[in-house]
């Protein structure tokens, strides 16, 4: 593809996404008015693909400047990047699949722009910030962060007196978690593993790695799809809770021997390693939707394999002797390396709290720290979601209130 045919289709995602994105629609109508970003200046370090791109111009119809890197190797959709870069006040350093040095060097342009707000998906430009830049952190409002493994991050910098900035933690929104993480991460990353290897789903065992907000989406859709579907946990009341919601429950090791289809979603190291590849089962396929690519531990099943081959994109054959192993996207989060990511309506708010929380850092001052999403931002960002959609609540009547409020009232 031409350059052109690329900055084309890159924008015709980005319509598409946009038309689907309602809440964001809605920011950015206000942001356009009352140019609250004016004279600031945003790093991003996101997915680059067509969602990412409708949060960004709505920063930048906001009055911001806006610099984005990649947030990981394999998630860069490069005619959404190309697309992104042609905008007034836009510069995307992103490219898909990138050597480790180049993502990290676009990291540092993003940082070199001299931001003041900073927005992440798992904490690189903060982490980069802290430890090689720190002269930086003078004149940074806030960041907002925004998913799960991120803010493990950070508030493990936070407890260690290590965070020298406010962060909001963006996925922590009701409006985020409950519906990214779960129906999100549960849709998209059946899309990736079937448009990957275009194999049924139905009749098979799938294994779910960790039964959070994202392994239980991705274990409701299996279970819709017709798997019969296994969890692992060591949570014993996520266990238990993945078992009443009709799951089996056991460990990796005996999951292992009789799984067809892998899915790790803990945001942990090792889910699946050199114990679980010595008793898995010939053909079994893995996949990761967790942040990082440490939960299928490559370097184990490496040192195992024979031989190593492409079997289709975007799978890697790993010849055991007497079994073959299948990993898809290399073992980094299949939804966006072998996908095109969450869908857009689930995205819409997300993208709503990063906007709205952008505004908030660029209106208040925050002391350093991991910060909630103001409570009001959350219910703003439900409320103009179900108005999208048509749907309206009833009210509490006066005596409903006094009747919730009481103590009294027991008969
Ligand atoms: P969560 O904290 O709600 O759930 C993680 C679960 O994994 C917990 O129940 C925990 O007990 C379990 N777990 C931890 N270690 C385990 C082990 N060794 N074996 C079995 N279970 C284990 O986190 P959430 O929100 O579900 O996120 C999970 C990961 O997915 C994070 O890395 C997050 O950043 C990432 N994420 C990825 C998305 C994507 O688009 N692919 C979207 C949202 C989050």
């Amino acid at each position: 593809m031409s350059n052109k045919e690329m900055v084309e289709s890159g924008n015709q995602k980005i319509e598409w996404a946009r038309s689907h994105m309602p809440v964001i629609a809605a920011v950015r109508e206000q942001f356009e008015k009352e140019k609250p970003l004016d004279g600031h200046r945003i790093a991003m370090a996101l997915h680059v693909e067509a969602k990412t791109a409708v949060l960004v111009e709505t920063l930048a119809a906001g009055g911001a400047e806006v610099a984005i890197a990649g947030c990981n190797p394999l998630s860069t959709q490069d005619d959404v990047a190309l697309a992104l870069d042609t905008r007034n006040c836009i510069d995307c350093h992103a490219s898909y699949d990138c050597s480790t040095e180049d993502y990290y060097e676009a990291i540092d342009k993003v940082l070199d722009f001299g931001p003041d707000i900073t927005i992440d998906d798992g904490a690189d430009l903060i982490f980069k910030m802290h430890t090689e830049r720190p002269e930086m952190l003078a004149t940074i409002l806030g960041g907002c962060e925004e998913t799960t493994t991120g803010i493990h991050r950070l508030k493990s910098m936070e407890r260690e007196g290590a965070l020298n900035m406010p962060v909001i933690a963006v996925n922590d929104a009701m409006t985020k978690f409950l519906f990214d993480n779960r129906y999100g991460t549960g849709q998209s990353s059946w899309d990736g593993i079937m448009r990957t290897t275009n194999l049924l789903i139905a009749g098979k065992n799938v294994v779910i790695g960790g039964y959070g907000w994202c392994g239980k989406g991705a274990a409701l859709r299996a279970k819709g799809l017709g798997a019969n579907v296994i969890v692992t946990e060591i949570d014993p009341i996520r266990a238990l809770e993945a078992r009443m919601d009709g799951n089996e429950v056991m460990p990796m090791k005996e999951a292992a021997k009789i799984g067809d289809i892998f899915l790790t979603t803990t945001g942990n190291r090792d889910i699946l390693s050199g114990e679980h590849f010595e008793v898995i089962k010939d053909g079994a396929i893995l996949a990761n939707s967790g942040h990082f690519n440490v939960e299928i531990n490559l370097e184990d099943l490496k040192k195992m394999a024979g031989s190593v081959r492409t079997a289709r994109k975007n799978i890697k054959e790993y010849d055991l002797g007497d079994r073959k192993v299948y990993v898809l996207a290399e073992g980094r989060l299949v939804n966006l390396a072998a996908g095109d990511g969450h869908p857009a309506e689930v995205m819409d708010m997300s993208f709503a709290n990063q906007a709205l929380c952008v505004r908030y850092i660029a209106e208040n001052t925050l002391v350093n720290g991991v910060h909630s999403v103001p409570r009001e931002l959350d219910i703003s960002v439900a409320e103009m979601k179900l108005k999208s959609m048509g749907i309206s609540l009833d009210k509490l009547s006066p005596e409903q209130t006094l009747y919730m409020d009481s103590w009294s009232c027991g008969t």
